[in-house]
């Protein structure tokens, strides 16, 4: 028997990478499968939740059961997400979201000459950082993925965004694999969590995000 540990919550996850044009054929993007957002989308499914995926470009079925709402650039997954956030109960920010988008896209496609070619980057907004601030905030988890100084890193994100959950993971132990080894930052402190499979990790982390939920 498997306790419904979400049941009449409402879950908004943001998923993948995003992808920012420079002209209409090209763009800048991040490297994310999509893996663990949607295996936690399908781990949140199964725990009763109704779920919202704002997802950039992946190649991955929608899980079972969930709302995809498919977007490219920061700026689209932005609007999506403030869209879908009111009356959510938890906010999770997995994507990869671009940090800098070219500052305007050629509207044609830009002609090869043998000069440089230089393009200028503006910042895009923090999404979670953004949703987290909001007067009435979702409980909001965010992931790091880090190369080193996980801890510090990590937590020093949970701070800086005013994020009552960190999942912190380093890269070299996950990213596109199908195992993962992650560490949950909370008020609390550290809880690192075992080398697994993508699917087990995600419903640690459920119900360790569940736990610490406000009752409904
Ligand atoms: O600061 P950093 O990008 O490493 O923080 C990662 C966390 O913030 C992730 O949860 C990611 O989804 C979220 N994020 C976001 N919007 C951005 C950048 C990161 O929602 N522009």
């Amino acid at each position: 028997f498997q306790p419904k540990l979400l049941a009449g919550r409402r879950v908004v996850m943001t998923a993948g990478p995003t992808f920012e044009p420079i002209d209409p054929v090209r763009g800048i993007t991040n490297s994310s499968s999509g893996k663990m957002a949607y295996g936690l989308a399908r781990a949140c499914v199964q725990a009763g939740a109704e779920v919202v995926l704002v997802s950039g470009p992946v190649a991955l079925p929608v899980p079972m059961g969930a709302h995809r709402v498919s977007v490219r650039s920061a700026l689209e997954m932005r609007e999506a997400v403030l869209a879908a956030v009111p009356g959510s109960d938890v906010f999770i920010g997995v994507a990869a979201v671009a940090d800098y988008r070219p500052a305007a896209a050629a509207e044609h496609k830009i002609k090869k000459s043998g000069a440089e070619l230089a393009i200028t980057l503006t910042p895009n907004p923090d999404i979670l950082a953004e949703v987290a601030a909001l007067p009435n905030p979702p409980f909001c988890v965010g992931f790091a993925a880090e190369s080193r100084n996980l801890d510090e890193y990590a937590e020093g994100k949970r701070k800086a965004k005013k994020l009552p959950m960190v999942v912190g993971n380093l890269v070299q132990d996950g990213l596109g694999g199908d195992d993962n080894q992650v560490v949950l930052f909370d008020e609390a402190g550290r809880h690192p969590l075992p080398k697994a499979p993508k699917p087990e990790v995600a419903r640690s982390i459920v119900a360790h995000l569940a736990a610490l939920l406000p009752r409904n």
